[in-house]
């Protein structure tokens, strides 16, 4: 847990609330959260599955390991103290874009259950929905596909800490979604996605 450092703070509410948020955009917020190894497919299935909903007219946004480590994450590396702050501030930032209403697509490596576990305990005490997605992929079969050379570069000893090869991953003790990446298509991921996000009612026509 991270400590309060700020004394004499306290919440200020605002005349307009999530729901009237919710109302306005005809949605609700939630998180799904894409975990996995380095090239297991997370961000290319985020992207894909953030096309479809954004066809149905659903305001999606995507938080992506990479993109968010160039920005405001830029002055974190890869020490898992450096890690759980990376997925706690995002874990954060998750749970603000979805109080605005719109359905959050995070994919990072989030190699640690610890970390994951605070951004779910986070979501339910917000009562927002937080959708864990294990992108299963062997290590080998992460490795033979290494999009961007980095487990080349790992096995080489010119990255350290590299997840799968010098540090850990845990893997997902009971995911909401696992995709078996080894057997089915980005098309298959995506629309076993949807399928599962209905069912889980995340997806909902904002009347039901
Ligand atoms: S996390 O572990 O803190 O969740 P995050 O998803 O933000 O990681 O960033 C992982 C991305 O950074 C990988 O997709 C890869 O491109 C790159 N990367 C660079 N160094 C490492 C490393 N040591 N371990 C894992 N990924 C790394």
């Amino acid at each position: 847990m991270v400590e309060q450092k700020a004394t004499n703070v306290t919440w200020h509410d605002g005349n307009v609330e999530r729901s009237d948020r919710q109302k306005l955009l005809g949605q609700k917020g939630a998180t799904l959260w894409f975990t996995g190894l380095s090239g297991s497919g997370k961000s290319t299935v985020a992207v894909a599955l953030e096309q479809a909903l954004h066809g149905q007219g659903r305001l999606c946004y995507r938080l992506d390991g990479d993109n968010i480590r160039l920005g405001i994450n830029k002055n974190l590396g890869f020490s898992a103290e450096d890690r759980a702050e990376n997925i706690r501030r995002i874990g954060e930032v998750s749970k603000l874009f979805c109080d605005t209403g719109v359905i959050c697509l995070s994919s990072f490596v989030s190699p640690y259950i610890t970390d994951r576990d605070i951004v779910r305990d986070l979501h339910k005490a917000a009562e927002i929905p937080f959708i864990e997605i294990f992108m299963k992929t062997s290590l080998e079969v992460a490795e033979e596909r290494d999009p961007k050379g980095l487990y080349k570069k790992a096995r080489a000893g010119e990255i350290k800490n590299f997840t799968g090869i010098d540090d850990p991953y845990e893997e997902p003790v009971n995911p909401e979604i696992v995709l078996d990446t080894e057997k089915m298509t980005v098309e298959e991921e995506v629309n076993a996605l949807l399928d599962k996000l209905r069912e889980l009612g995340v997806i909902l026509d904002f009347e039901d």
